[in-house]
């Protein structure tokens, strides 16, 4: 009898023990991961943020230890060493995200940099510098991620800007970029739509974060300076006005939001303006426009206000 019920207690225990080790390994499975790309700070951090708080692992990106270790210590967070310029610890991140199993549902091209130039001034080194964060690394990050978002038929969300539209003096490097990820966008959606994968972008304005703080920084200690600029007033002026010190912005909740929502919706929608006030979105839609009767203007096949009118209508059909 006692040999029994140690018999029944033995095996009592290896069928808890079983039940728990294959739940585990589910909800590894069904927990969808998504991989955010500059995570140490501002956007990324709120994003890394509020999707680990909803229950969404967080494979999030960063450069410094000290910030892997910030990453690492939150709930449902894991911390992965990663330069978006560097080809080394890309492929290492697809290693270890292979390893972990969870697979990977999406990838939030996240990570960076802004600089404020005169286009007849900027150094061709500093057009690398961004060129290579802003554009290039979201290329290779996609490109490296893309079987493991294929396989789970997942999403891939670029943060670009506003300035993916607008452009303006100093912008020029920064708003090339940005409208290069909107072209990159537009032609990955197409791409990804046969496999089943949703492609969008987030489009914010002005929010709190460190990027005007990195971009004084590193004028700092490259030793860029505008002293015998042809602009030397007008930057000044845009440095003084901008200044490192974002805090008058407002936190990027709203923006993680849209990130969530381009994700996990079931309808995801190619872009998601999120702007902290109506000026903000007003320019950037009246952009559009003006380029629109840009183009219209002087061409062959000008429409008229009434066809143009009909185009739009046609178009919002098509979005609703
Ligand atoms: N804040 C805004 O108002 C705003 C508006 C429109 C668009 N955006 C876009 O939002 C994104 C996030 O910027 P943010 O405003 O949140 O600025 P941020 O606080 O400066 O964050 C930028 C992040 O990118 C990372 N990063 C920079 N270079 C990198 C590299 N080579 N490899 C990997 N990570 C790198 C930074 O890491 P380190 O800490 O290691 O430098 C940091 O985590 C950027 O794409 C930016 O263009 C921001």
């Amino acid at each position: 009898m006692k040999l029994l019920s140690r018999n029944v207690y033995v095996f009592f225990f290896l069928s808890i023990t079983v039940i728990l080790g294959t739940q585990a390994q589910e909800s590894n499975t069904k927990q969808k991961a998504v991989l955010v790309t500059g995570a140490s700070s501002g956007i990324g951090l709120k994003i890394t943020e509020d999707l680990s708080a909803k229950g969404y692992f967080v494979y999030a990106g960063a450069r410094k230890q000290a910030d892997l270790n910030r990453l690492n210590a939150m709930e449902n967070v894991q911390s992965i060493k990663l330069d978006v310029t560097k080809w080394d610890d890309i492929n290492a991140a697809v290693e270890t995200i292979i390893k972990e199993g969870r697979g990977l549902y999406g990838l939030v091209n996240n990570a960076g940099v802004a600089i404020f130039t005169p286009l007849i001034e900027v150094e061709e080194d500093d057009l690398d510098f961004i060129f290579d964060v802003n554009i290039y690394g979201p290329y290779r990050v996609t490109k490296a991620f893309a079987p493991m978002i294929i396989e789970s038929k997942g999403r891939i969300t670029t943060v670009s800007s506003i300035s993916g539209v607008l452009s303006g003096q100093f912008f020029g490097p920064y708003s090339m970029s940005k409208h290069a990820m909107e072209a990159y966008t537009d032609a990955l959606a197409v791409e990804m739509k046969k496999f089943d994968v949703h492609v969008s972008a987030i489009e914010p304005g002005n929010y709190n974060s460190k990027i005007v703080e990195s971009l004084i920084k590193r004028m700092e200690s490259n030793d860029i300076s505008f002293t015998n600029s042809l602009y030397k007033t007008e930057f000044e002026n845009l440095i003084n006005g901008y200044g490192a010190d974002r805090s008058r912005f407002k936190d990027p909740s709203e923006v993680s939001d849209a990130v969530e929502k381009a994700l996990f919706s079931d309808s995801p929608k190619r872009r998601y303006m999120v702007v902290p006030n109506e000026s903000e979105g007003n320019w950037t839609i009246t952009q559009i426009l003006r380029e629109m009767v840009q183009l219209n203007e002087n061409q062959a096949y000008k429409y008229d206000r009434e066809a143009l009118i009909e185009i739009l209508d046609k178009v919002l059909a098509e979005t609703e």
